[in-house]
């Protein structure tokens, strides 16, 4: 049976940066976790039952306008390239484009390289056509795509406005790293529009709480790999929506005073004390055409929604 190429994390994750930057943030006087550490085996798993509510729209719009345009979009990317696939995630946005791009290699990028063992060798087999790569890669500090990925032209995909959960700072670092790597080729990119309160409070504090155990799960996360003891049901899961820097904040609020300790370390949280775990940016076609054309692209195909939630940008 026809096996992925992995590249596993032990090529570019350090345990001991991970530990640093995790207490780094913790000790700050405003506390934060970087929301890379939402995703573990778990956490994936959370994600991907949050993109099937009905109140998380930007998957949802997104497909809609994948498959409203799915001729132009795949005129537009050029058929029998190499396909990057940036936070693949269950790789499922990128299956869909299988048919049409027809591409000569997939190369899944993830934080999780546990969730793409899961999920890259169905998708192998069920396309032994085309030669995959599995990558554990946090791609946030780092993107070169290692030595066994095909050095052919590639078309790298960015959906679900992932780069939303960048600064904009970091979005045009990483932008201008793709804008390196994608040579002849270029990105589809997913970006969430600016809308109204009721729409993202809803998105992002879901009835069924399961961005709720999303964000909490980032503690276990954070205990087994520091050895820390927070206990998950000390803290609740909050959001704010902060207007002037058009992103959504989530947050998770101790519940009582608590004291968590790990190595030499202890971090006392006061009841109503936040710690900060995600921004998730939201942007007007504008907006993101400006950082994109600040990270070095030069030329845009924009599709959207009727409702204007979301847009899909090929840029070169
Ligand atoms: C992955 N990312 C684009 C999601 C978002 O909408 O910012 C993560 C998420 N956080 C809470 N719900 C979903």
């Amino acid at each position: 049976m026809l096996q992925p190429t992995y590249l596993t994390e032990t090529h570019f994750l350090n345990n001991l940066d991970l530990s640093s930057e995790i207490e780094k943030g913790l000790l700050s006087k405003l506390a934060s976790i970087s929301p890379k550490f939402l995703y573990d085996n778990l956490g994936s798993h959370l994600f991907t039952a949050i993109t099937l509510l009905p109140e998380y729209y930007p998957t949802r719009t997104e497909k809609i306008i994948f498959e409203s345009n799915k001729l132009e979009i795949s005129e537009a990317l050029g058929r029998k390239k190499g396909l990057i696939d940036l936070g693949a995630g269950n790789c499922q946005k990128a299956e869909s484009l299988f048919h049409t791009l027809l591409p000569s290699s997939y190369t899944a990028i993830d934080f999780s390289i546990d969730y793409l063992k899961e999920i890259l060798p169905q998708l192998q087999n069920k396309y032994p056509e085309i030669q995959m790569f599995g990558i554990g890669l946090d791609f946030s500090k780092y993107l070169k795509l290692p030595d066994p990925v095909p050095k052919s032209t590639h078309n790298f995909f960015y959906p679900g406005s992932s780069i939303g959960n960048f600064t904009k700072t970091e979005a045009q670092h990483l932008l201008k790293q793709i804008k390196t790597e994608v040579r002849d080729g270029g990105l589809l990119i997913g970006i969430d529009l600016m809308k109204e309160d009721s729409i993202l409070f809803n998105a992002y504090d879901d009835p069924l709480k399961l961005t709720a155990a999303f964000n909490l799960n980032i503690l276990r996360v954070v205990n087994s790999l520091i050895g820390s003891n927070f206990n998950v049901a000390d803290f609740k899961h909050c959001i704010k929506i902060n207007h002037s820097l058009e992103r959504v904040e989530l947050y998770l609020e101790a519940l009582k005073d608590t004291t968590v300790t790990w190595a030499d370390h202890i971090r006392t949280f006061k009841c109503g004390e936040l710690i900060h775990t995600e921004n998730s940016h939201k942007y007007s076609p504008e907006s993101i055409k400006n950082l994109l054309k600040s990270a070095g692209f030069q030329s845009f195909h924009i599709w959207t929604d009727p409702k204007n939630y979301f847009a899909l940008i090929y840029a070169t």
